[in-house]
């Protein structure tokens, strides 16, 4: 069914007591993201203009994290969830059309449920949900007849009405003429003194306008963010939601409940993760390769038939058939070529490694250009900073690096050169020739020099 634009409204004011922070809940992250960008993304699928959020405590840091997503209505003083769209209210103005009220707490909700409100095509219709144990939920009321009457928060119940099981899951969808009619009615005899929108529903029933209760299955939709707890809950959801969907696009994921991949990440097919990965950021890997165990990938893009076991990696790039760890630690620009291989305890930063070099173990590899089948001997060290500034490092394609080299750049190591084991490099290698000793100098000279 097509429906109009709806505009949307997201209050997120609420001052979160209980998550005990210095931060707003809503910029709580959750994979990554502020809880609040998951409200957003749901209603920017349904295009939804103009997007409103309500702010309140903590509204500049709000306002800089959603930025130019949406614009912003600030209720300074928290008196409750109808008080909050009242301070929306006027960006509104000139709209007509279905408005969505949602919070900024709830990332789990859908905006194909949001979609279902819009579908509805009532003057007001509301997310509802069935529930075992309905807890402080409002309570949805019903007519005999099984038409919504009204909601009523659980503090305001009589004891039957208590004992009702569908709850108001706090998501609206409303026209916006009769939110504007209705919003100044709206009054605070209640439990807690606060403007209830809940109470635009029996508003809207007594004005003989048409409110439908959608029915929701997924209560896992429903779950609002109020303590570390229930944050770390909507971890758990979303992760298994976005591990189903990549193992459904051809991943295999060995322990999904491990297995940490953030909503902007991209995997290819045959691609295999193993236990205890987290794979962050905007991510691309390739096809085939084989991640984890217990490795963390932060905004890197990894080729084709990858192999990285135990490792940190942080916007680093790898081309395909690259293999790395176990334990290694890949810094921002490191660009590892084709069939490289970066191994144990190897750390690497701001260096290209063309392909097929090979730093197997126990290296620091930093502002270097290292050519290709370059091998990196056991223990080497680019010494790439003398204390002001940093420099650069060269070695040539086919150079062999011996064991536990120092590479005191700025310095070049020519095509095919060799250093000895335990040499000071600190001048340029000439291209085919071999220099030991510290500081490290050609072997022929070095036999004419030392007695
Ligand atoms: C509200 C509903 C209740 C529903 C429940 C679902 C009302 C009166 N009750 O109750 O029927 O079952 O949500 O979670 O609406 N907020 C503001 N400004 C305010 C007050 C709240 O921006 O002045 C925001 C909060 O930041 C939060 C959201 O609105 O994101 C909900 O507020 P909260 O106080 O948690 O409402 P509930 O009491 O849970
Ligand atoms: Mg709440």
């Amino acid at each position: 069914m097509s429906s109009p634009r709806p505009a949307a409204i997201v209050l997120a004011a609420g001052k979160g007591t209980r998550m005990k922070s210095n931060r707003a809940k809503v910029l709580h992250p959750l994979l990554g993201r502020p809880l609040l960008d998951y409200a957003l993304d749901a209603l920017e699928g349904l295009a939804a203009d103009p997007l409103l959020v309500v702010v309140g405590h903590e509204a500049e840091a709000v306002r800089q994290a959603v930025g130019h997503r949406a614009h912003f209505a600030e209720q300074t003083e928290q008196k409750g969830t109808g008080h909050a769209v009242m301070m929306a209210a006027p960006g509104l103005e000139g709209f007509e059309g279905p408005v969505l009220i949602t919070y900024g707490d709830m990332p789990l909700l859908t905006g194909d449920s949001l979609q279902k409100l819009l579908d509805a095509g009532a003057d007001v219709a509301l997310l509802s949900a069935d529930f075992p144990e309905a807890a402080d939920f409002g309570r949805i009321i019903r007519s005999g007849e099984g038409r919504v009457t009204g909601i009523v928060e659980a503090r305001d119940c009589t004891p039957e009405q208590l004992m009702v099981r569908e709850v108001n899951m706090g998501c609206y969808c409303v026209q916006a003429g009769l939110l504007r009619e209705l919003l100044p009615r709206l009054g605070t005899a209640n439990d807690q003194g606060e403007y209830y929108l809940t109470d635009i529903v029996s508003l809207a029933v007594e004005g003989g306008h048409r409110v439908e209760a959608v029915k929701i299955e997924d209560l896992d939709q429903s779950l609002g963010v109020n303590t570390r707890a229930d944050l770390a809950r909507a971890g758990e959801v979303l992760r298994e939601r976005i591990n189903r969907k990549w193992m459904l696009a051809g991943v295999s994921i060995l322990d999904p409940a491990s297995t940490w991949i953030e909503p902007s990440v991209k995997i290819g097919v045959d691609t295999v993760i193993l236990p205890q990965t987290m794979v962050q950021g905007e991510t691309v890997i390739g096809e085939g390769c084989q991640i984890g165990p217990q490795t963390r990938i932060v905004s890197c893009t990894v080729g084709n038939d990858c192999t990285i076991q135990n490792s940190v990696l942080t916007e680093a790039r790898l081309e395909e058939k690259v293999n790395v760890g176990p334990f290694a630690y890949l810094r921002p620009g490191s660009d590892l070529g084709p069939g490289s291989k970066v191994g144990d305890f190897v750390e690497i930063k701001n260096s290209r490694i063309e392909a097929g070099a090979k730093v197997p173990h126990l290296s620091y590899v930093g502002d270097a250009e290292v050519g290709a089948r370059v091998n990196v001997g056991c223990g080497t060290i680019t010494c790439n900073y003398d204390g002001k500034a940093k420099h650069k490092t060269i070695l040539e394609e086919g150079a062999f690096i011996g064991s536990n080299t120092s590479l005191v750049a700025p310095v070049r190591v020519g095509a095919g050169a060799r250093t000895g084991a335990g040499s000071v490099v600190n001048r340029d290698v000439e291209p085919g020739s071999t220099v030991v000793g510290v500081p490290a100098r050609p072997l022929r000279q070095k036999s004419s020099t030392t007695p």
